[in-house]
């Protein structure tokens, strides 16, 4: 399996106190695995992995990725 993708970090910086940064498994089955509350100015590093191959986030928070910058709004 190509597994360069999995390494890549992303960047969530909380805009808002109670933004919700949701782990979807990878494979057939995706589902939640893990939520992180995140209060305002609080922020998260992290990485797809094996096990992560999509992130949900609910709440205003500007999201940096290798492909750019999006904020939710
Ligand atoms: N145990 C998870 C994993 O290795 C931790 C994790 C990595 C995670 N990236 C994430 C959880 C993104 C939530 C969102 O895949």
């Amino acid at each position: 399996m190509d597994t360069s993708n999995q390494n890549d970090f992303f960047v969530i910086k909380a805009l808002e106190d109670g933004v919700n940064v949701i782990g979807l498994t990878r494979g057939t089955d995706t589902r939640f695995h893990h939520s992180e509350k995140l209060d305002k100015h609080e922020v998260m590093i992290a990485q797809f992995t094996e096990h992560t191959s999509a992130v949900k986030v609910r709440g205003r928070a500007v999201i940096q990725t290798r492909h750019g910058e999006i904020s939710t709004n």
